[in-house]
C-alpha cells in the first residue's frame, strides 16, 4: 500500500512539473537580422522554444540598443518566465539588466556577453569565444601563406570589422592582431567596420581596392562581409580566392559554397545553434538545478578548400576540407 501511495505521489509530482514546464513563457530579445548567422540563430532558438510547447515572446530590435531596452522592459511587465538576451553592443545594459534581476526573471545570456555580466545575476551563459575566433583567422592566414611559399613575402591585409562596440567585433579584431604578431610578413594596412552585413562590407572593400592596389588578404569578421568583399573584388576585375585571399568567420553554408567554388579561402566557425543548450538549460532550471557563471563555448572548427592548415599557436589544430562536409551544414 505504502509503495502504491509513493508511486501515485511521484506521478502527481511529475505531472505537476510537466504541466508547469509546458506553460512556460520564454522571451527572446534578438539584435536584428544583419547576417545569415543571425537568421539561423533566430530560427534555431524560436523553433526549439515553440517545439517544446512553450509560449515564445520574440522581439527583433533592428540593430538598435534602445529597442532592446524597451523590449526587456516589456518582457518584465508581461511577467515572462525566462528571458534570453544577446546585446547589439557591449555597454549600456547595467540598468535594464538590474531591473530584470529585481523582477526575479531568470536571465539566460546567449551569443554576446554584456560588459556588466560580473555585476548582474544570470542563470546561465552560452556564447562564442570571439577572441579565439579572431586568433584562428590570423593563424590560418599566416600558415596558409607559408603553405603556398609566400611566408617571407610582404602581405598587405585589410580587416573588415563587425558592428562597432559589439564584443564579436572588438574581440575578433584583438584576436586577429594578437595572432598576426607571429607572422611579421603580414601587415594590416586598413581596418574598418562593415557592420556585419554584406551590404556595408562590399562598399568598404570597393573603396579599399581603389585606395590600395596591392591588397593580398581580406580578414572579414563574418562571412556576409567576406562575400561582400568577394563581390567587390570581382567588380574590380580581380579574382577572389587567388589574387586576393578571403577569410571569413561563422562557417555558414554560403561561405562553404564560395570556398568550394574557389572564391573564398577559409571560414572560421562560430555556431549560431544554441537551442540544444538553452532548451536543456531551461528544463534543468525548472527541475531546480543551477549553473555556474562560466560562459559555455561550443566546440568549433575551421574550414577551407583543401584542409590541413594549422589554425592555432601550437600547430595541432588543422582545418577541415569544406567540400567534405558541406552537405551536413545546417545553416
Ligand atoms: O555575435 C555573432 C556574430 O553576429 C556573427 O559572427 C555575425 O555574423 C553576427 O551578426
Amino acid at each position: 500500500m505504502k509503495k502504491l501511495v509513493a508511486l501515485v505521489l511521484c506521478l502527481m509530482m511529475m505531472a505537476a512539473f510537466t504541466a508547469s514546464a509546458s506553460a512556460l513563457t520564454v522571451a527572446f530579445s534578438q539584435i536584428g537580422q544583419e547576417s545569415d548567422w543571425r537568421t539561423a540563430n533566430t530560427d534555431d532558438l524560436c523553433k526549439a522554444i515553440e517545439a517544446e510547447g512553450w509560449t515564445l515572446v520574440y522581439d527583433d530590435a533592428q540593430q538598435k540598443q534602445e529597442n532592446q531596452i524597451k523590449a526587456l522592459r516589456n518582457f518584465i511587465s508581461q511577467g515572462v518566465d525566462y528571458i534570453l538576451f544577446t546585446g547589439v553592443v557591449t555597454t549600456g545594459w547595467d540598468e535594464v539588466l538590474k531591473e530584470v534581476n529585481e523582477a526575479e526573471i531568470p536571465l539566460i545570456l546567449v551569443d554576446r556577453m554584456p560588459d556588466c555580466a560580473d555585476e548582474i545575476e544570470y542563470a546561465a551563459a552560452f556564447g562564442g569565444d570571439f577572441t579565439e575566433e579572431g586568433r584562428r583567422m590570423g593563424f590560418w592566414a599566416g600558415n596558409y601563406f607559408k603553405s603556398i611559399g609566400r611566408g617571407e613575402e610582404e602581405i598587405n591585409a585589410v580587416i573588415l570589422e563587425g558592428t562597432t562596440g559589439a564584443t564579436a567585433a572588438t574581440e575578433r579584431t584583438n584576436g586577429i592582431l594578437e595572432a598576426l604578431q607571429n607572422f611579421p610578413n603580414i601587415k594590416v594596412i586598413a581596418s574598418q567596420t562593415g557592420n556585419f552585413t554584406r551590404a556595408e562590407g562590399q562598399p568598404v572593400m570597393e573603396a579599399w581596392l581603389k585606395a590600395y592596389p596591392d591588397i593580398d588578404l581580406v580578414l572579414a569578421e563574418n562571412d556576409d562581409m567576406g562575400l561582400g568583399a568577394v563581390a567587390a573584388i570581382k567588380a574590380a576585375g580581380k579574382v577572389p580566392g587567388k589574387d586576393i585571399i578571403v577569410v571569413g568567420c561563422d562557417a555558414v553554408k554560403v561561405a562553404f559554397e564560395a570556398i568550394v567554388a574557389g572564391e573564398m579561402n577559409a571560414t572560421i566557425e562560430c555556431t549560431p545553434l544554441y537551442s540544444r543548450f538553452v532548451v536543456d538549460c531551461i528544463k534543468r532550471l525548472e527541475a531546480g538545478e543551477t549553473f555556474g557563471r562560466d560562459v559555455l563555448h561550443p566546440e568549433e572548427f575551421v574550414y577551407d578548400a583543401e584542409g590541413g592548415i594549422a589554425y592555432n599557436a601550437e600547430g595541432d589544430k588543422l582545418s577541415i576540407k569544406a567540400g567534405d562536409v558541406i552537405d551536413e551544414r545546417l545553416y
